[in-house]
């Protein structure tokens, strides 16, 4: 099997519901970290790994989404008549290449394995990323190029793995762990969201997959898991047990769950914090805030 990975699967069916009322007429894909949409970061990370072809797995109410992914003759005719070339140039670049882009219906809420599973046909027999947007991570060399090059060493299935604390675990896919050598893991089986006192381990999946394309075939006849959803937790998990090589592997880099508000919040602070044109009117916003709780911001 060839072990450049060059497709990548985006599950961006879910309603976000956590993120009501925003998300009643916007898919919580679109909403910004500072002034670019949780997708743009999923989709930049895939790109610096060498992703070539995108694979979207949407749902009713989700054309905002192609719409942001085509070009916008308008707006780039309007900039470009106004001289406004370094906001033509951030425009260009979120534009997508006809033929690489592929938006799948996943015309009912059955899970993340259904949901990958629905991408089936565009992926056929090669290994393939799947990148789910609410993880955020900034990290000096991508999350996704360093589970490919690691892919490209040890091959197998690869999941991204961080610990997290025991409370935590249930939130959480969690590694069932062979063999730790650090860096990488290899895994004897995966449970989706257990309770603290069944969890095999601490170390979580995070949201970046390398998969062989075994697990979609896995996905096919599976029943459904936690939560009552067709779970890609439980098709990875299968793998393991049937003696497919799988890793986690702990990158290096900071995660943000964006599934949640504290996340959100996190994540757009320290995207804020790392702009230089935002960071010390914000950092001096911060400051005077926590100095004197409850005065509103008056300027
Ligand atoms: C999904 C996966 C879970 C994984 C998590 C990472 O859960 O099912 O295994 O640990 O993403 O964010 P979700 O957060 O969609 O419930």
């Amino acid at each position: 099997m060839k072990k450049n990975v060059t497709k990548a699967v985006f599950p961006v069916a879910g309603l976000g519901t956590r993120f009501l009322p925003a998300t009643k007429s916007v898919p919580k894909e679109i909403m910004t970290l500072v002034d670019r949409p949780l997708i743009q970061y999923a989709i930049d990370e895939a790109r610096e790994a060498g992703i070539e072809e995108f694979i979207f797995v949407t749902s009713r109410g989700k054309g905002a989404l192609e719409d942001y992914f085509d070009i916008s003759p308008q707006l780039e005719h309007f900039l470009r008549k106004k001289g406004k070339h370094d906001l033509l140039e951030i425009l260009e670049s979120t534009n997508m290449e006809s033929g690489k882009v592929a938006y799948i219906r996943q015309n009912m809420p059955l899970g993340l394995g259904h949901a990958v599973w629905c991408a089936r046909h565009l992926i056929r027999d090669e290994a393939f990323a799947v990148i789910l947007t609410d993880d955020v991570i900034t990290a000096e060399k991508p999350c996704l190029l360093q589970m490919i090059e690691a892919f490209q060493e040890v091959g197998g299935n690869i999941v991204a793995a961080m610990e997290v604390a025991d409370e935590e675990v249930s939130s959480y896919g969690v590694l069932d762990i062979k063999d730790d050598i650090g860096k990488m893991v290899s895994i004897g089986g995966m449970v989706e969201k257990p309770m603290p006192n069944q969890a095999p381990s601490n170390l979580a999946v995070i949201g970046r997959y390398i998969l062989t394309p075994s697990v979609l075939d896995r996905l096919e006849s599976l029943a459904p898991g936690a939560s009552s959803e067709i779970q890609l937790t439980d098709a990875i998990s299968d793998a393991c047990k049937s003696g497919e090589k799988v890793f986690g592997l702990r990158f290096q880099g900071r995660r943000y769950d964006c599934g949640s508000k504290q996340g959100y919040l996190r994540a757009t602070l320290s995207i804020a914090l790392s702009r230089a044109e935002l960071r010390d009117d914000l950092e001096d916003f911060i400051m005077n805030s926590l100095k004197k709780p409850g005065r509103s911001e008056g300027g």
